[in-house]
This record gives structure tokens, sequence and C-alpha cells, in this order.
């Protein structure tokens, strides 16, 4: 009998194949870093049981409508926005992420962006750089501080409660904003639920970690920035579509707020013209906030389990849509 065909749609390390291979015809786009182009991903979609895709690749309905023989998709990110999962659902399609793995490594990136924003760090190495340093002075590149501050966190799962729990390090007050009340933060790092209105109004942090739903969709708007401090600085290592970048680009501008740093936009890649690149209060990251080398190791290797478990028919550790196993 012949083996089910997994198409994967980047490069991933080698060795989180191995298993598959065993059970599988795995067939790997051959690019580190250009996605697959969407004739080929349709193509290699109408043969594939397995997709094993990356956030950039939209698993939408034209696309599902002509995956007869799909039986999973795994998705490697914890963020599954780019894929219609009530469409695959409907055609039985397990849709798997790569949760729990990535918590620590993607909350030490969102608190270091945080630290580059506040203190400057990256104007202030740029500025060493260019050979700008001619002398000490009291108020050079002074930033602001982090310590003692208050903190919002809007979306307090995993990655927001491994945040809140590096800003306890820091004595900082730690508010949250989140679907539901989350017990554990309460009581174990002292977070306080508050309204989405409070959180922006009262924290000098507020820090985006909401996965990207039709809820949180371009929910930061100008009129949210407005409501801020001004002395407010804004992080976002979820999803760029959460933000209208015009609106925070006029907020940036206005000094309605006083910095932000980012790890997403809208449309990834952003080129070198972005608006928000011109900005000296703007620290931008290329989306790699689950990038360590360790982590993403382990998230190739769960992406892959996750297709061996589907394939063998067993319940895989990470799947978005459980209720089409019942
Ligand atoms: C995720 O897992 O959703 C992240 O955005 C990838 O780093």
């Amino acid at each position: 009998m012949s083996k089910p065909f997994v198409f994967v749609t980047r490069q991933v390390p080698e060795v989180s194949l191995t298993a598959l291979k065993e059970m599988a015809e795995v067939e790997v786009w051959p690019e580190k870093e250009t996605p697959v182009p969407r004739e080929i991903l349709l193509k290699k979609a109408e043969k594939a049981v397995g997709l094993y895709t990356m956030l950039t690749d939209s698993i939408d309905e034209e696309l599902l409508n002509r995956a007869a023989n799909l039986k999973v998709i795994a998705n490697l990110a914890v963020g599954f926005d780019n894929i219609d999962v009530d469409m695959a659902s409907e055609k039985g399609i397990a849709v798997c992420n790569t949760p729990e793995v990535l918590s620590d490594t993607t909350a030490d990136l969102t608190f270091a962006l945080l630290m580059a924003t506040s203190r400057r760090i990256v104007e202030a190495a740029q500025y060493i750089k260019e050979g700008k340093w001619n002398n000490w002075a009291p108020l050079l590149l002074a930033g602001t501080d982090i310590h003692h501050k208050t903190i919002g966190i809007l979306g307090m799962g995993r990655i927001g409660s491994a945040v809140a729990k590096r800003a306890t390090g820091f004595e900082m007050e730690i508010l949250y904003h989140n679907r539901s009340h989350n017990e554990k933060a309460e009581k174990e790092l002292g977070a306080t639920f508050v309204s989405f209105d409070e959180l922006i109004e009262r924290s000098d942090y507020v820090v985006c970690l909401a996965p990207m739903t039709d809820d949180t969709k371009d929910l930061f708007t100008y009129d949210v920035f407005e409501k801020m401090k001004r002395s407010a600085i804004f992080i976002n290592a979820s999803r760029g579509g959460i933000v209208v970048e015009e609106d925070l680009i006029k907020a940036l501008k206005e000094e309605k707020i006083a910095g932000a740093g980012l790890d997403v936009f809208r449309q990834e890649p952003i080129t070198t013209d972005h608006p928000l690149l011109s900005l000296s209060n703007v620290v931008a990251l290329p989306h790699i906030g689950s990038a360590s080398i360790e982590t993403r190791l382990a998230m190739a290797a769960l992406a892959s389990r996750n297709i061996v478990n589907v394939i063998k028919g067993d319940r895989p550790e990470a799947i978005v849509n459980g209720d089409i196993l019942k």
C-alpha cells in the first residue's frame, strides 16, 4: 500500500521529520524563507493527507475545497488565524498547532521588546555604532523605567501568564483583560482582571498577546491609543491584524503614546519604507517571538508528531478543533 502524502511548506529541521518519514511520503518545499507559491500549494493540497504549514500559508476555503484527501493540517505556530478552522472542521480535518513549547520563549522576547523600547536599547546601540557618542550627558538616551510600573496584558493565556511572571520580578503592578478570568494568574502572580478600557487607561505598558479573532481584529484604533497615557508604551507580539497601523502611526506622531515595540505587522514582511520604521520611538522586529533554536526544534517536532498521531488514528497532542474527534 502506498504511503500517505504529506507536504511540508517550508524547510524545517530534518530531525523533526524522521518519524513522519517512516510512515508517510514526505515532500518538503525546499526554501528556507520563501513561501511556497500559491499554485503549487493548491496542487500539493489536492493529493495531501497531511499539510505541515507555516503561519504565512493561507489555508482557506479555496484550498480546503480542493483538498479531497486531507486529514490533518499541522501549523508550526500556536496561532492559527491563517487557517479557516470552521471549514476544516466541517470537512473533518484536524487542525493542530504548537502551544506550550513556545510560551516561555515568546514571553522572553515580549519582555525583551518591552525593555528595548522603554530603555531605547536599539537606538542607543545604533548611536554608538554610528560614532555619535561624544560624551556622557545626564539625559543622553534616557528612557523610561520598567520596575514598579503598571503592565496591562491583553490575553492572559499561557504566554500572557509567562510575561506576567517576568513582570513580577520587576515588581510591576499587573493588570489583565481576557475572555475569561485566569484564576491561577490572579492567585500566583497577583494579576488583576480589569475591563479593556481600564487596562488601556491605567497601564504604562499595554502588551497585546491576544489571538487574532473576529473580536480582536482591528481592535487597536486611534480612539484606543488616545485613551492610553501619553507616556504609555504599546507592545504587540501577537498578530499585526489586531492593530490599525495607520492609527498607531498617527498616535505615535501626535505623541498620544510614547512608543511602540512591534514583533508583528498586518502585512509581513514589511519593507524598509514602511512608515513605522521611520519613527525613532518604534522598535520593530521580524516576527521572531518564538525564534530560539531550542523552541523552534520543539515546535517542529510537535508539528510532526501531530501529523503522525492523526495518520495513526490517535489523538494529536495539540488540536484546535478537538470536537471533530468525538
Ligand atoms: C505563533 O506561534 O503563533 C508565533 O507567532 C510564531 O512565532
